[in-house]
């Protein structure tokens, strides 16, 4: 009897809930919920205690860091750059505070490449090292876990000069040596490393379509490219981007597992691919873009190679791996990174397809608008994050996997203006975490989800315009006056053991 009472108790916690009642006990155990910023976009205090400049500084001080979608939409064009940000350097203690009072269990943060060792080999900078201890003891003692990403974006100024960055494979041994200083600084804190974030959009736009540093354009796009025109460039920035990574996760397996016991991944943008409309050409389409944005990557750390239709398509100008690079590469990570945001269509559509002559659009033309995007914020339902998770769970072997980025970011027409109402934030919050909880119900072996942003961040092309903090920054106050917006109080509430939808 006692047997059978216990089968129905077990049968009726295996039943789906009422997914609205959720609460953070009905993930699985240990499961990390945070949030997160990185270094260029929340520290400030850019050229303050060695700190060397970043192909970021050299990007915002050019001006006109704003796309031009914004402008057409009666946008004015914002000159804002990191320089300041958020000040996070200044006021990391009323941060972590902050983040002690919402009830995080972790914060992701990156650390700046050019602070620590400000020109990007050799010298180890005192006031960076003594930055980054500060901010991790400060967690730690408010029992906040550090995840830390050892490259997002920022790359060293000087090495860009020296030898054309992520183009020479010289990359990939400075990359190695500054995560080895990472490792060995803080490994004994830190449990959670990211070796670089979105390397599958950092190589389109900064050598593709010339939006983001370096700004090298393989087709001419009128950005103010300083180079470039070759429609290889995005392939070997991927490249050695794949190698570095594999090359500081064996560093980080040889050396400093055992002792250290932590975790070591990549972080990919995750965005879904979904067909325009029913046709097979669209389903293709949509095929294609997935197999190219998340296969570029997931492919060869999964098998080892590269994705046969990227190897089709590209042809000669795919890079090779070697077979000792292919076994260094496969299997090189304890979780995948994923930063999701809504999904995309995909319309094979040769005609609109003419100003992208990328490979890797693969003919397929995007058809999300972002100025509907802006305007009327994120209508569809996220069925694409439950896509994204059982593709993986489906191609790619259902790896561990972190969101490690998801948010809302609204263009307020007054983008200074203090405004606490983002009622809009949760509700987009709420509906993912409630996909996420199926996912994991069906499977996915998801291990954290952490919100994009904790606070107002310099966003990237955007600038201070558009606003992804759960918490917001006054940026006209010269103490960049931190203020918790209702999302904040929501996340804060679910946290601490309410339901999803309070
Ligand atoms: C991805 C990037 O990692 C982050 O830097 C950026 O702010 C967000 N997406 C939002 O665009």
């Amino acid at each position: 009897m006692a047997l059978l009472l216990l089968f129905f108790i077990l049968l009726l916690s295996a039943l789906p809930r009422d997914a609205a009642a959720l609460t953070r006990r009905d993930f699985p155990g240990g499961f990390i919920f945070g949030a997160g910023t990185s270094a260029y976009q929340v520290e400030g205090a850019a050229a303050e205690d060695g700190r060397k400049p970043s192909i970021w500084d050299t990007f915002t001080h050019q001006g006109s860091n704003i796309r031009n979608v914004l402008v057409k939409a009666g946008y004015s064009p914002d000159k804002s750059t990191g320089d300041v940000a958020a000040d996070q350097y200044h006021h990391y203690k009323d941060d972590v505070k902050l983040m002690h009072e919402m009830g995080l269990d972790a914060y992701r943060f990156s650390i700046a490449w050019p602070r620590l060792i400000p020109d990007g080999r050799g010298k180890i900078n005192p006031k960076g090292l003594e930055y980054y201890n500060n901010l991790i003891d400060e967690l730690i003692l408010h029992g906040i876990q550090p995840h830390v990403t050892i490259y997002h974006y920022d790359f060293p100024q000087s090495l860009q000069d020296e030898y054309n960055g992520l183009l020479s494979p010289r990359f990939i041994d400075d990359y190695t040596a500054y995560a080895n200083t990472c490792f060995k600084s803080f490994g004994d804190r830190v449990k959670h490393w990211v070796t670089v974030n979105e390397p599958n959009i950092e190589t389109i736009s900064g050598f593709d379509d010339g939006t983001l540093p370096p700004r090298r354009c393989s087709y001419p796009f009128g950005v103010n490219c300083t180079g470039g025109n070759s429609s290889t460039e995005p392939y070997i920035a991927a490249h050695h981007l794949l190698l570095a990574h594999a090359s500081a996760v064996s560093l980080y397996r040889d050396t400093y597992k055992v002792t250290q016991k932590g975790h070591i991944g990549i972080t990919l943008l995750g965005l879904w691919y979904e067909p325009a409309t029913n046709t097979s050409q669209d389903a293709a389409a949509a095929t294609r873009m997935n197999d190219f944005h998340i296969g570029w990557f997931m492919y060869p750390l999964v098998y080892g190679d590269y994705p046969p239709v990227m190897r089709s398509r590209v042809g000669a100008r795919m890079p090779r791996l070697t077979v000792e690079q292919s076994k260094k590469v496969s299997g090189s990570f304890d979780f995948i990174g994923f930063n999701h945001y809504p999904d995309n269509r995909a319309r094979a559509d040769k005609s609109a397809f003419n100003l992208k002559q990328r490979d890797y659009y693969a003919d397929a033309a995007v058809t999300v608008d972002p100025i509907t995007d802006i305007q009327e914020g994120y209508v569809e339902p996220p069925c694409a994050l439950g896509k994204l998770l059982e593709h993986l769970k489906l191609k790619y072997g259902n790896p561990p996997v972190m969101i490690y980025e998801n948010g809302y970011g609204d263009i307020p027409k007054t983008p200074s203006k203090i405004d606490y109402d983002d009622d809009y934030r949760s509700e987009f919050l709420q509906n993912y975490l409630e996909v996420l909880y199926l996912s994991i119900r069906n499977g996915s072996d998801v291990r954290g989800y952490f919100v994009w942003s904790f606070l107002d961040v310099f966003e990237v092309l955007y600038g201070n315009v558009r606003r992804f903090g759960l918490c917001g920054v006054d940026m006209n106050s010269e103490r960049r006056t931190r203020y918790a917006r209702n999302s904040a109080r929501w996340y804060s509430g679910f946290l601490k053991g309410g339901e999803l939808r309070p």
